[in-house]
């Protein structure tokens, strides 16, 4: 599958085949891919935890308002950026701007690659960060970006309205 296959096949998916689980190298398949993503100076600021517990996929659901299919997904990979990473590059703007961007790079190659391994994924980024971190025991420079639940779809979405990029774009 090509990158244009894969950007158009690209759902946001919610409901997983209970039956199926995602093997080992899959996820790391989807971890090699997210770090191939830009980031400024190449500090590469993500940082991942892999999640297959039940208990903590549920605390995660909960943190992340009740979303259920967090819980559901038969792995959950949480993507964090490391603050530290960026402030000792980088300063307030490497703080508050290229760690975010760089991980949301990071979240959207993941989301990408799943596609092109027959698995699906939503970007789950409604959550109450300091539960997140509670749950995962997370350093106090790691911050939660995304919650990513990942396993094989158990239907086919649809794709919801996109606008026209036309009427987006100004050209001067
Ligand atoms: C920053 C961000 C946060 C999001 N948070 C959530 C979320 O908390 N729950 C959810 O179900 N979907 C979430 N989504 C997925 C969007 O709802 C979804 O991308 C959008 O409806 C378009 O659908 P598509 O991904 O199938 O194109 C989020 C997406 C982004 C980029």
């Amino acid at each position: 599958m090509d990158v244009f296959e894969a950007m158009e096949k690209r759902r946001s998916v919610r409901s997983f085949d209970p039956g199926r689980k995602v093997d080992e190298e899959l996820v790391e398949e989807l971890l090699r891919c997210a770090c191939q993503a830009p980031s400024a100076g190449n500090v590469q600021p993500w940082r991942f935890v892999v999640v297959r517990d039940a208990d903590i996929k549920t605390r995660l659901a909960e943190a992340a308002l009740g979303q259920s299919f967090v819980a559901d997904a038969p792995v959950v990979i949480v993507v964090c950026a490391d603050l530290a990473a960026h402030a000792s590059a980088y300063g307030r703007r490497g703080v508050e701007l290229y760690a975010i961007q760089d991980t949301a790079a990071a979240i959207e190659n993941l989301l990408l690659c799943a596609v092109a391994l027959g698995l699906g994924a939503c970007w789950v980024g409604a959550f109450r960060e300091d539960e997140v971190a509670r749950a995962l025991n997370l350093a106090r420079d790691i911050r939660p970006l995304a919650l990513v639940p990942v396993g094989y779809p158990a239907r086919e979405e649809v794709q919801p309205r996109k606008l026209d990029c036309k009427r987006l774009t100004t050209y001067i």
